[in-house]
């Protein structure tokens, strides 16, 4: 593998995670343990991959766990330096914030919840071949609705930014990962907040900078919400999503070292099983992440669900679409369902919450 000594890749971590909670209250998004290491591993892991060795990461949000789990980056295969903002500069002020640290002209910036296959020498050849300012990926989705789309010219060059609406002239949404120009970059302006979605893109197009597309249709998927949590750690561990990361054989489902599984339990979907978790007899678990030290009773039957450290899920509840905090203990035959979630601590007797009419 070529070092791409040219290029330094950015990953914006400083956010607060909120449509996370209360998983997020104990660690950020990107540090979250999904498919059996943190998320940002996964990414970090294609980085490698195509041979980018210098990575910053962008902190603020809970700055000291990236830096306690990832060091210097030589366990990682790659040299990582810290900028911490005191307080969120915003995605673009990020960018601009890490400026000093570069190292080469081209600059990688990565929003650090980002589930994508995009081929990134591809899309860095896009970059040069173009001569451009700076090169989004554009992914192909299929309701763009929910998403500002961007349109691109015959030639690829970025023609607008909408906002989101009802009829989207193209299915191409910003997939959150961008190349840029250092010295296109260095214009940021320093110091404040800044949004590169709502500010930096847009004045570059007013000011016709070089602004091109890289589209494709690849894997993509953001983090986001609990919903999107378990979508894309159980596509991580069923090799949907692409990554050199996973800490095991890709499968039905990722078992950790010390967790012990009952005879007769069911583990599928692309369910993670964490460290020093018990699962009990004829306990099914679907699509679901289920975090260190967690017990998760006999006949239980949870699915698209995460349960946090060491909660504990009693015998024969039902757990959908869930998420359940950090030492949580839920009574037997509770049945959570419907993006409920519930916070760090709390004791739910048994029964204590069903759906069904019988107690
Ligand atoms: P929500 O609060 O749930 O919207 O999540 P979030 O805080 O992560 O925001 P969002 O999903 O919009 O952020 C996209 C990416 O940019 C994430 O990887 C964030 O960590 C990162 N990010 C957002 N705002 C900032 C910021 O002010 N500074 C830095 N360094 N990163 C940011």
């Amino acid at each position: 593998m070529v070092e791409r000594t040219d290029v330094d890749a950015v990953v914006l971590v400083g956010g607060q995670g909120t449509r996370l909670r209360p998983l997020t209250l104990s660690a950020p998004k990107p540090m979250l343990p999904t498919a059996g290491v943190p998320f940002l591993e996964h990414l970090l892991s294609r980085m490698k991959a195509v041979g980018i060795r210098h990575v910053v990461l962008g902190t603020s949000y809970k700055a000291e766990t990236f830096t306690e789990y990832f060091g210097d980056g030589s366990a990682f295969g790659l040299d990582i330096e810290y900028v911490i903002e005191e307080s969120p500069l915003g995605t673009g002020g990020a960018i601009r914030n890490v400026a000093d640290r570069l190292r080469g002209d081209t600059t990688l910036v990565f929003n650090g919840d980002i589930l994508s296959g995009v081929d990134l020498v591809e899309l860095l050849d896009t970059h040069s071949s173009n001569h451009a300012d700076v090169t989004l990926h554009l992914v192909k989705v299929p309701d763009p609705r929910a998403f500002g789309s961007v349109p691109t010219g015959p030639d690829g060059r970025v023609q607008a930014f909408l906002e989101k609406t009802d009829n989207p002239p193209t299915d191409q949404i910003n997939a959150g990962c961008y190349v840029f120009r250092r010295s296109v970059l260095e214009t940021i302006p320093a110091g404040r907040v800044v949004s590169v979605e709502r500010e930096t893109f847009p004045g570059l197009l007013a000011d016709k900078a070089r602004v091109f597309g890289h589209v494709d249709s690849t894997y993509w998927l953001d983090l986001g919400t609990p919903a999107a949590f378990v979508r894309g750690s159980a596509d991580l561990v069923t090799g949907i999503a692409p990554t050199d990361a996973l800490p095991g054989p890709v499968g039905a489902a990722l078992v950790l070292p010390g967790a012990q599984i009952a005879p007769g339990a069911s583990l599928t979907g692309g369910t993670t099983i964490g460290r020093g978790v018990t699962v009990g007899a004829g306990a099914s678990i679907d699509g679901s992440v289920i975090f260190d030290g967690a017990v998760i009773g006999a006949g239980a039957k949870l699915a698209r669900s995460v349960v946090g450290a060491g909660a504990r899920i009693g015998d024969g509840a039902v757990v959908n679409d869930a998420v359940v905090g950090d030492g949580v203990e839920i009574g037997s035959r509770c049945e959570l369902l419907s993006g409920i979630r519930v916070w760090p601590g709390v004791t739910i007797p048994d029964a204590g919450i069903r759906f069904s009419a019988e107690g």
